[in-house]
């Protein structure tokens, strides 16, 4: 997979800009502020469709500007292909995929798939498990369309059945409307765990070795998913699903919200048998963050026959030389976009890539 150019036109403060993007590793320098992590959100949002740093469209267009637009197009194994996504301040994006437009979301998933690393990454280990959640759902849902369906199907039954637990006194009456969308629910919850303990499985043993790598041989990375949905089969794990949704119902009607399912699922963590989440020191998180994106890139390989593009957001500050290396030299066939204030000399003289710099929001 790789981005052959990026059109963007009023995306905060890109005014208009055409770039064409070369194979293996390219490098955008430039000072802070001047917007490196723009131009990445405007990938990004032709990959997933929204911006890891923003739920609200107005936020990224231009200040003076009513809209703003930004095209994507890419080669993959399946050819060429060209996303775009326009936004109004007013109204629902728009996306389109080869001038096509696309009505839902999932659809334009799948095509252009990316792998964004920024310091906040580092919360994946450190902050509250949404982030592991969301981390599993956006890999699934690139390389998954029925994981994507599940996980808005669960979400949208699961805010029904919270809504439902809010608006009523009476618990028997409610009884009967739960018991119809538990079933669904469970349903729903039992596919979405069966696919995320895949993916961990896979996950896990990349991630150990990208960890092994990147500490020196010195440490060893486990990773775990901690679920309470038990069960082999899809079957088994929706009867255990369902089970827990009866068994919990007078909690959740006091509670007013739904207390068990995937939503509270998790990933645990630990190096040479630690918890890194609770006891590992600031190095060893930030070197766990690495090894799962580098094992992240494994596991699209894997699935998809073909590596995503890398896209690294102002995170070689963070890793010392030597772990810098590990990350640009993990693979040739790869495409890196890469931003930086500045490449330490030694990489700038070993590493081969293609150099650009952004000037208040100008790239050269
Ligand atoms: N909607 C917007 N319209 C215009 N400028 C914006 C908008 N949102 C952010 N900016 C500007 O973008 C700049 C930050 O860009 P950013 O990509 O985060 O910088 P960096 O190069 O440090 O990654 C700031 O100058 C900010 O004022
Ligand atoms: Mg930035």
């Amino acid at each position: 997979m790789r981005v052959v150019s990026l059109n963007v036109k009023n995306f905060r403060n890109l005014i208009e800009q055409n770039i064409s993007f070369e194979k293996g590793l390219n490098v955008i320098t430039g000072q802070n502020a001047q917007g490196k992590t723009n131009l990445m959100e405007s990938i990004y949002l032709c990959s997933l469709g929204k911006s890891p740093r923003t739920e609200k469209h107005k936020d990224m267009i231009n200040y003076k500007k009513d809209f703003a637009r930004v095209s994507t197009g890419f080669n993959s194994r399946f050819g060429d292909a060209e996303i775009s996504v326009v936004l109004f301040g007013n109204k629902k994006k728009s996306v389109s995929v080869n001038s096509v437009p696309i009505l839902k979301l999932g659809e334009m998933l799948g095509y252009f798939n990316t792998v964004y690393f920024s310091p906040d990454e580092i919360r994946l280990i450190k902050s509250s498990p949404d982030y592991r959640r969301r981390f599993m759902d956006i890999d699934l849902s690139q390389t998954d369309k029925n994981y994507f369906y599940s996980l808005v199907a669960y979400n949208k039954i699961l805010s029904q059945r919270n809504s439902l637990l809010k608006s009523s006194n009476n618990i028997d009456s409610l009884k009967d409307m739960l018991f119809v969308w538990d079933t669904q629910l469970a349903l729903e919850c039992a596919r979405i765990v069966t696919k995320r303990q895949a993916f961990c499985n896979s996950l896990k043993d990349y991630a150990a070795d990208a960890h092994l790598r990147v500490s020196g041989g010195k440490e060893n990375l486990e990773l775990t998913y901690i679920t309470s949905i038990t069960g082999d089969s899809i079957a088994e794990k929706q009867q255990t699903a369902l089970n827990l949704l009866k068994a919990n119902i007078k909690r959740d009607f006091e509670l007013r919200y739904t207390t068990t399912g995937c939503q509270r699922d998790d990933i645990k963590f630990s190096v040479n048998g630690v918890d890194v989440r609770e006891f590992g020191s600031q190095g060893q998180q930030r070197t766990s963050s690495l090894a799962l994106k580098l094992a992240e890139l494994s596991v699209f390989k894997q699935t998809t026959g073909d590596y995503p593009v890398l896209m690294l957001d102002d995170v070689l500050s963070e890793l010392d030389l030597n772990r810098q290396k590990q990350l640009l030299s993990f693979n040739n066939d790869m495409q890196i976009i890469l931003t930086a204030t500045h490449l330490e000399p030694e990489l700038e003289k070993n590493l081969q890539y293609k150099k650009y710099t952004i000037t208040e929001g100008k790239v050269n």
